[in-house]
């Protein structure tokens, strides 16, 4: 299949992916929920590699959210040696893509081992200058804004800056995701019209994409129909049609 988006009439610089359904797919198999999550890395090499040749600058993939500590034990530490395998086996994949990972979200909170690969993976690849690939680990968006809200109660209380002096782009600062574009375009898989908590302020006005395919059948043919669907539309920004 000859897919390139390149051809289309503008391209996201940055794709947010909020990758639902696993759970749901072992469901439909008669497997337990791991076996879903674990089908669900198919999905990401894929998505990954295709937005690496199609010249994506920012991927974020929700991976772990705030609210995901609350699922039952033994599904978080699946998670979480799933996220290790990954790191360790698909670091050559990333490599050869020229990726950059990065990592958004409250992730002092995961365990030490897998800190630390994040951390060998994150310095491993610091160099290539392709894809940055933002993996949003033990993320949430309230959480996160308020996190920015105390940065900058201590900086006006030490005087550093005055409180008459914040702006949003201020604001935008303090938030995780400093120094990166704002997403263009949001996709969720499996049908979920909701946010859950990711990248609430960011998102602010970006294209949303819905599609009830579930994570682990998500490939590269249908995020290049969303690319297109995204090309098409009319971003006004609140202004008047141009
Ligand atoms: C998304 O799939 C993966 C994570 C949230 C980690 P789910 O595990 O939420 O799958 P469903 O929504 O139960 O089908
Ligand atoms: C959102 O999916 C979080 C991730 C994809 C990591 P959830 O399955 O946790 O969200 P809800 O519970 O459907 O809102
Ligand atoms: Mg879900």
């Amino acid at each position: 299949m000859d897919l390139d988006p390149r051809r289309l009439a503008r391209l996201p610089a940055h794709i947010a992916l909020i990758m639902d359904g696993n759970g749901r797919w072992a469901r439909a198999r008669g497997l337990p929920r791991v076996r879903g999550h674990q089908a669900g890395v198919e999905a990401l090499r894929d998505i990954v590699t295709a937005c690496a040749e199609w010249e994506i600058s920012y991927v974020t993939l929700f991976s772990f959210s705030t609210e995901n500590w609350a699922r039952p034990r033994p599904e978080v530490e699946f998670l979480m040696s799933l996220l290790q395998r990954y790191l360790r086996h698909e670091l050559d994949m990333l490599h050869n893509n020229k990726v950059r990972l990065r990592t958004i979200g409250f992730t002092e909170q995961l365990p030490t081992a897998v800190r630390k690969d994040l951390d060998s993976a994150i310095r491993s690849t610091a160099g290539n200058a392709g894809l940055t690939l933002v993996l949003a680990l033990s993320y949430g968006s309230r959480a996160e804004i308020a996190q920015a809200a105390r940065a900058l109660a201590r900086e006006s209380a030490s005087g550093a800056i005055k409180p008459d002096d914040i702006d949003e782009a201020m604001l935008a600062g303090r938030m995780q995701t400093a120094g990166m574009p704002d997403p263009d375009l949001v996709i969720r898989t499996s049908g979920e019209m909701r946010i859950s908590n990711f990248l609430l302020w960011q998102i602010a006005y970006a294209e949303l994409w819905v599609t009830p395919t579930l994570w682990p059948d998500f490939r590269r043919a249908e995020l290049f129909t969303a690319l297109e669907d995204y090309a098409a539309r009319n971003r006004r920004f609140g202004k008047v049609e141009s």
